[in-house]
């Protein structure tokens, strides 16, 4: 039975692939939707360098571009960075904000992370708002209460279920083949729900993301509470980002 909320796979390259490599990944996967009734959105987030090609080659397309982050200004003396309308010049429709790379790497807080969704929205794009808890957090029972507050104070007032994503990717998960049991991952998303506070709720995408792969994909993506998935290191293979994308309900 399809789900009630129209899940949505995203692929997170990260700061992998050249101009070469990310054509043959994108055409592989745009090849293989053309070829199949896509259950899902599906998006993909290559480095920045590559929004430009990569979002020529969807164009007119079932697949949508996102970038990985955005700055909270519209312009300016930002060296490095890019705003968010710059994003969508390049054909993108989605970016992500708030990962655990960025809020660890870049220091980040729950008030930037904020602010860069705000000023995603602005542009037109949805922002996909990531939260996670890190292992001590779990370890301590505090998943529950970590993720809650990023949602309180990640998202900005004004959201709606129409308009964000939220992902929910505990840290310890992302990049190391482990995944929590699937009674977690319902327990953390309905709490996301709770957290978002909105008469909208049922309507919110809530992505898990943290070592999906298409291995454990129809697992996770069959559980009540999942929205679809935010997926790293297995979204740098076509064929596997491919079967998860076919796992969708
Ligand atoms: P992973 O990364 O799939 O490689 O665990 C997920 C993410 O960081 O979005």
């Amino acid at each position: 039975m399809p789900k009630f909320r129209r899940p949505l796979v995203a692929g997170n390259w990260k700061m992998n692939g050249l101009r070469a490599d990310g054509l043959v990944r994108a055409n592989a996967i745009l090849d293989h939707a053309r070829r199949t009734t896509l259950r899902c959105d599906v998006v993909l987030c290559p480095p920045a360098s590559l929004l430009w090609p990569v979002g020529e080659a969807l164009k007119g397309s079932s697949i949508a571009l996102g970038a990985q982050d955005c700055h909270a200004q519209a312009s300016g003396a930002h060296t490095g960075d890019l705003a968010a309308a710059m994003i969508v010049e390049a054909g993108g429709r989605y970016v992500i904000v708030g990962h655990s790379e960025r809020r660890a790497g870049h220091g980040e807080t729950n008030a930037a992370v904020a602010a860069k969704a705000k000023a995603a929205r602005a542009a037109g794009l949805v922002p996909i708002i990531c939260v996670g808890e890190s292992q001590a957090e779990r370890d301590g029972g505090r998943a529950l209460e970590i993720v809650s507050r990023q949602v309180m104070e990640s998202v900005p007032d004004d959201s709606t279920a129409a308009n964000t994503i939220i992902a929910y990717e505990p840290i310890w998960a992302i990049g190391t083949g482990r995944t929590p049991t699937t009674a977690d991952i319902e327990e953390v998303h309905a709490a996301v729900r709770k957290a978002w506070g909105r008469g909208d709720g049922v309507q919110l995408r809530v992505l898990y993301g943290g070592s999906v792969k298409g291995s454990n994909a129809s697992a996770i993506l069959a559980l009540a509470e999942v929205d679809g998935a935010l997926v790293g290191g297995a979204s740098l293979d076509a064929a596997d980002f491919c079967k998860i994308i076919d796992a969708c309900p």
